[in-house]
Parts: C-alpha cells; structure tokens; sequence
C-alpha cells in the first residue's frame, strides 16, 4: 500500500524553510514524512495536498461539533463579516452569544476570548484577585493551555519524571519557564481523593484555585471516578477556593450544558473554546457572578483587542444556535457508541488487551491494559507503540484519529452511520495488517 504524498512532501518542504518545522504548533509536527498539508475540509472529510480523503476524527483537536465548513456557520460568518469585523464596541452578535452560553450552560456572567489559554489564563488570575491567594491545584495529565503557569505535569510529561504518587513533582513541559513559576503550582494524581484532601487542608490558606478538566481530555479521556467531582466541589465549598472546569475539550460537546451538566456539579469559573465556534476562534470565561464581577475596571485586568471579534461571535452565534435547536449531543452520542462498541468488539476479536476510556463524543482506547486507568499514570502503563503503528495503517486507509493516544478520537454530527461503518471496515482491516506485521 502507499499514499501518493508527492505534493504534500513538496509543500513540507516550502514550510520548513520559513516556519520553524514547518507547523505553526508544534503538537502538529509528526516527523520527516508523516507531516500532512492538508487543503480542505467537508463535513467529515479532509484532504491533504495530494488529493488523499480522510475521515477525520482528530477535528483539529475538538472544536468540529458539527463538521468541516458547516454550511449555516459558515454562511452566518460571510455575512456579518460584510459588515465589519472589529469596533472595539459591544456588538448585538456579543449579547447574542453571551446570553446563548449563560442559557445554555447555566453561568450567570460570560466574557468572551479567542483561544483556550487565554480563558485559563485569565480565570486564574480572577480567582487570585477573588481570593487575595496566589497558587492553585492542577492535576497530572491535564493540559490547560500554552501559558506559564500550567505548563506542568501536562501529558506530554514522561511517566519516570513525574516522582511518586505521594510526593508529586511539577515537571515544566517546556524550557524558557522562568524558574519562580513552579511555586505557585501543585500538580495532584487525578481521581486521587486522599492526596487531594490532605493537600487541600495542609495549603488551603494559599490556595486561590483548584483547575480540573472534568474528564482527562488531554490523556485518552480517562473519566472521574464517581464522587470524585463532588469531592473536589465540596474541598473547595470548605475552604473558599474558587473551582475552575476547564471545559475546552468538553464544553458543547458532552452536553450543551457541558460537564457541569453531564456530571451535575456546578464550578464557580468555567472556561470554554473549541465547540464554541466550530472550528472559528472563539472562548469564553463564564462563572458565578460574584466570582466573575471581580473582573473590575481599572483592578482586575481583563481584555484583548480581537476579544468580541465578529469572525469568531457570529460562528459561536451559529454553532449555538444549531446545538439549541437540533439533537447535536444525542446524535454523537449514538454514533459514537457503535464506534467505540465496534473498536471493542474488533479489538476482542483480535485478542488485542485493551480499555476504552472516555464518552462517545470524546473517547479513546488504551492498547496493552485491560483494567480502565484512572489517571495519568495509569494511561501512561499503555502500549503507545503498538497504537501508533495501528493509526498509521489506518490513516492509510483514509481514516485519521491521532496517532497519539492521549488525543482522544472526536465526533461530529456529520459522522453519519455510513462513515461510522466505513471507518469500522478500515479498523479491522488495520488490525489484522498489524497483526499480520507483528
Ligand atoms: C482542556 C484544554 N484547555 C485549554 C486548552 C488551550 O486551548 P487553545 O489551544 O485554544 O489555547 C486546550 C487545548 O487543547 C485544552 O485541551
């Protein structure tokens, strides 16, 4: 078999002589010959320069709820652009969306952003200025954005570097964090209720914030255990630490009213971008009121020229719209259960040791663990080897997930049944070439 990638080739090359490793991110980078250039994208469909057609399951890391170039938003878009893209003005379209993600998510105040990292960059500093507290809680595997401060312990951190489980240790993600940083970061195990507490009631008196994904989107979608949300709610009730969902990954994709609705817990602060605008740069900062007023003029900072921005508004307008009037969640939720019932079925038949982990809309499969991990470390346990070599055939056969498991696979609503089946044909063809290959 073999993809013709001549042209793909071609352009890597123009890229790697003005953009450093030809990405703009380097999450995009996958080596020499396996970094794509891709031209367009359709509904469940993308295509590199070549004229190869994928089924995409990456979505550009989540934001595609509905699917490429989705005609209502893309429509709405190209007409509000024509009149304007940015006053510095509070706009109708604002309003629109704000009071669309206050209904819909149950927040009582929302600024807007434009990207992930903003949002949870900002809602940790409202937090400290809510708190008069400087450090906050994450935990191991969870990835909140490209800012300083949470570029620890994140699930790009290598399994040997993160210590032991009682005595954790912040591993920066990345060279040029200015070494003070680590001192206002405590990284817990996930789902690991004991430490939690005890950290909580020995540093609660510092503690501004704890920072959750509600489930691990950023390692295979490891759920919380049960309890495990409420307990965190209830530490941070105890001692006035603002709770943040970080909802990036999960916000308009599990539910319309997200985790908070999902798992039935309330956050004081929620962050949200990805689904907001299917695939438009858009975020959002919602919460509590009296958490969220703490945004002040002139004493707690928070802004950005392109925040509001007409190109991201009207897309966030059409996306909600369209998950307000139409059976978006349920829909992926069905399909992705025949995906994820049929990975499982196939890999049972292979006699392939495995765990699925996450929710449909948002779900992985962890090679070589039979027992479902609970957090970071235990995904690390996995066979990552024997998962990308099974990515790559498939991608291959025209179906593109991640070739990194800790990448969960996405659903769109235009994943229609048909391209469910194809893509389950492609996985077990991909099985048994791996098999055959072993
Ligand atoms: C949970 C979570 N928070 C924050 C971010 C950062 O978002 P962005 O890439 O839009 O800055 C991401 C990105 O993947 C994410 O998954």
């Amino acid at each position: 078999m073999g993809r013709k990638l001549e042209k793909t080739h071609m352009l890597f090359q123009r890229a790697k002589a003005v953009i450093p490793y030809g990405v703009n991110s380097n999450f995009r980078y996958w080596g020499e010959k396996e970094t794509l250039v891709v031209t367009r994208g359709e509904g469940p469909y993308i295509w590199d320069a070549d004229g190869n057609r994928y089924i995409d399951y990456r979505l550009a890391f989540g934001p595609i709820i509905l699917g490429h170039a989705y005609p209502s938003v893309v429509e709405r878009v190209a007409e509000a652009i024509r009149g304007g893209t940015l006053f510095a003005w509070t706009t109708p379209l604002e309003i629109e969306v704000a009071e669309r993600i206050a209904r819909m998510t149950g927040v009582e105040k929302v600024r807007l952003g434009n990207t992930g990292t903003e949002v949870t960059m900002h809602a940790l500093r409202i937090a400290r200025a809510y708190t008069g507290r400087e450090k906050f809680i994450k935990f191991e595997g969870q990835y909140h954005g490209m800012h300083d401060y949470v570029l620890f312990s994140t699930a790009s951190t290598p399994l040997s570097a993160l210590g032991s489980r009682r005595n954790p240790i912040n591993v920066p993600t990345t060279s040029g964090i200015p070494k003070d940083i680590v001192h206002y970061v405590i990284n817990l195990p996930f789902n690991d209720f004991e430490r939690l507490e005890e950290t909580v009631e020995a540093h609660w008196h510092e503690l501004a914030a704890i920072i959750v994904e509600p489930l691990l989107g950023n390692a295979a979608g490891i759920l919380p255990q049960p309890g495990w949300l409420e307990k965190i709610r209830e530490l941070c009730d105890r001692y006035s630490i603002v709770l943040i969902f970080d909802e990036v990954k999960t916000g308009f994709r599990i539910a319309n009213g997200g985790a908070q609705e999902y798992f039935g817990v309330k956050a004081d602060l929620v962050t949200y971008a990805k689904a907001l605008g299917n695939g438009f740069p858009i975020a959002a900062i919602g919460g509590k009121e009296e958490v969220m007023m703490t945004i002040e003029p002139g004493a707690v900072a928070h802004g950005g020229t392109y925040t509001g921005n007409v190109v991201g508004t009207a897309a966030a307008a059409a996306t909600l719209e369209t998950l307000e009037s139409e059976p978006v969640i349920e829909t992926i939720f069905q399909r992705g259960r025949r995906l994820m019932d049929g990975v499982h079925q196939i890999l049972t038949d292979a006699g392939i040791p495995h765990s699925m982990t996450g929710l449909p809309p948002i779900f992985s499969f962890i090679l070589g663990v039979e027992e479902e991990p609970v957090d970071f470390r235990g995904y690390c346990r996995g066979d990552d080897v024997l998962y990308d070599r099974l990515v790559m055939a498939l991608i291959e056969r025209g179906v593109m997930p991640d070739s990194d498991g800790r990448e969960p696979w996405f659903l769109c609503y235009t994943h229609t049944d048909e391209v469910i089946d194809e893509t389950l044909t492609a996985f077990e063809e991909a099985v048994k070439d791996v098999i055959r290959n072993t």
